[in-house]
């Protein structure tokens, strides 16, 4: 293992509570790596426009905020209230549009940060890069596989920067995650499962309509696109997630997140190769075209990939590695490492069906096969990243650097359209009955 990258060291034995019977915890605090509070090493900042200023994009801005290698110069919105709500989450009085396009013939601007409904990100991304900038992309990267593939060559064909939106992959927890599995140390891993479950209307997407959504406030012709074309709808426009026009249900909003947060940690960066789902729409028939329960179980090279996305029971969303020598849980903005109890044992079930004699010449034997008493057991071992961490922050820092170095980033077109994929795939199975299984060769889903 590598140099720990924490620094704090707070060891707290608390010996009974531990998780494995007759193992120590210990709890160690995760210093953040201090990225999103670096200045630009070449003095001069990534000056950066918004496309998109909803709910994520806000909350990009509000994080943009503490990164200052960047600097907000412009934002664009089709929603009138959402252009000033952008402005009111960044704090600047930058210029504000309905129309992305003139902000993209700029020559002070270097990157796009890329946070509308997923069917615009091939369309706004492709501009984006089309226009020389570096572009920052919500998740999931692509609303269908075709769009993930077009978004990956555009990218190569421009040589330009492009980083998908799932933060995990820059979380502290996510990278020590990533090294503690790297280390061997949890022996080999078959079995990787995940879930993201809640269990209120907001959690399954039922946004409330502002009083002032109307054609008037929002460019409805601009938000459908080339998606197919009807009348002014504003559940569409707000609950967008619910259609599949627009979104993926939570395959896009959910697995996405698990998915980049595994491949991050396993360095699996592929697609499954097989997908079955399961699931149903029992408590939120509103006409949403997505289920609300999904389980999917995906088979790639070397693991068993277990996940469900759940909006009828709040059951949170832990990922947990399952190893021959230990299990790992991430949980939130915790990791904890508990080891296997592999230590050599005397049988003790099987010889039920012995006689008295027998069980004793047979443990005799054993004793005398392990003379030495048994090792202690590993201690479990719990890391946290401190309170308040915004591993968004450190995510936008991870992108502008990369835009100032031109270094690759971690979750980029090739990681972000495999973790699509396998979105893609879940859904292809649960509306299929079918298993999902992908043709490398011919880039598609296949029955
Ligand atoms: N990384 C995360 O944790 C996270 C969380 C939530 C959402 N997301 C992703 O962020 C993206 C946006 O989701 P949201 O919840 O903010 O949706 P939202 O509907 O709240 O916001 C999307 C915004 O994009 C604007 N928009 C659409 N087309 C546009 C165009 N052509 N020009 C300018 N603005 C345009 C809309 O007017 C709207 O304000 C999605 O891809 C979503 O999956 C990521």
């Amino acid at each position: 293992m590598k140099t720990p990258i924490y620094t704090r060291r707070d060891f707290v034995r608390l010996g009974g509570a531990a998780a494995v019977a007759g193992a120590a915890t210990k709890a160690m605090l995760l210093d953040p790596p201090a990225l999103a509070g670096q200045t630009p090493t070449g003095g001069r900042k990534i000056r950066f426009v918004s496309i998109g200023s909803g709910i994520r994009g806000c909350d990009l801005l509000r994080s943009a905020r503490k990164v200052p290698m960047g600097e907000l110069v412009a934002t664009a919105d089709l929603y009138e209230m959402h252009r000033k709500a952008g402005l009111e989450a960044y704090g600047a009085d930058v210029p504000t549009t309905g129309d992305y396009r003139p902000l993209l013939e700029r020559k002070d601007v270097d990157a796009v940060i890329v946070a509308v409904s997923d069917h615009l990100h091939r369309a706004i991304v492709i501009d984006c890069l089309a226009a020389g900038k570096d572009v920052y992309c919500e998740k999931p990267m692509s609303h269908n596989v075709a769009d993930g593939f077009a978004m990956v060559e555009a990218v190569r064909a421009n040589k330009r920067v492009f980083q998908v939106g799932s933060q995990r992959v820059s979380n502290i927890v996510y990278k020590k995650a990533r090294e503690i599995f790297a280390s061997g140390r949890l022996g080999e891993v078959t079995y990787i499962e995940g879930h993201s479950d809640r269990n209120s209307p907001s959690g399954a997407w039922v946004y409330p309509i502002p009083p002032d959504a109307s054609e008037q406030t929002i460019d409805w012709k601009a938000f459908l696109r080339d998606a197919p074309q009807r009348p002014f709808d504003a559940v569409r426009f707000f609950r967008w997630r619910c259609f599949a026009d627009y979104g993926e249900g939570v395959a896009g909003d959910l697995y996405v997140h698990l998915l980049s947060g595994i491949q991050y940690v396993s360095g699996i960066n592929a697609a499954p190769k097989r997908a079955q789902s399961s699931g149903s729409l029992t408590c939120f028939k509103d006409g949403r075209d997505f289920p609300d329960l999904l389980a999917t179980l995906y088979e790639y090279d070397g693991a068993t990939v277990n996940l469900h996305c759940n909006q009828n029971n709040a059951a949170g969303e832990p990922i947990i590695f399952y190893g021959k020598e230990a299990t790992m849980t991430m949980n939130g903005n915790t990791l904890s490492v508990a080891p296997q109890d592999t230590r050599p044992q005397p049988e003790g079930y099987a010889l039920n069906g012995w006689t008295a004699a027998a069980k004793k010449q047979y443990l005799d034997d054993w004793n005398a096969a392990h003379p030495a008493p048994p090792a202690a057991l590993a201690e479990v071992e719990t890391y946290s990243a401190p309170p308040g961490y915004d591993d968004t922050a450190d995510h936008l820092a991870s992108f502008f650097r990369a835009v100032e170095t031109r270094e690759p980033v971690a979750e980029n077109e090739v990681f972000g359209n495999h973790a699509a994929i396998a979105c893609h795939m879940a859904n292809y199975s649960y509306f299929h009955r079918n298993a999902a299984t992908w043709n490398a060769d011919a880039r598609t889903i296949e029955g």
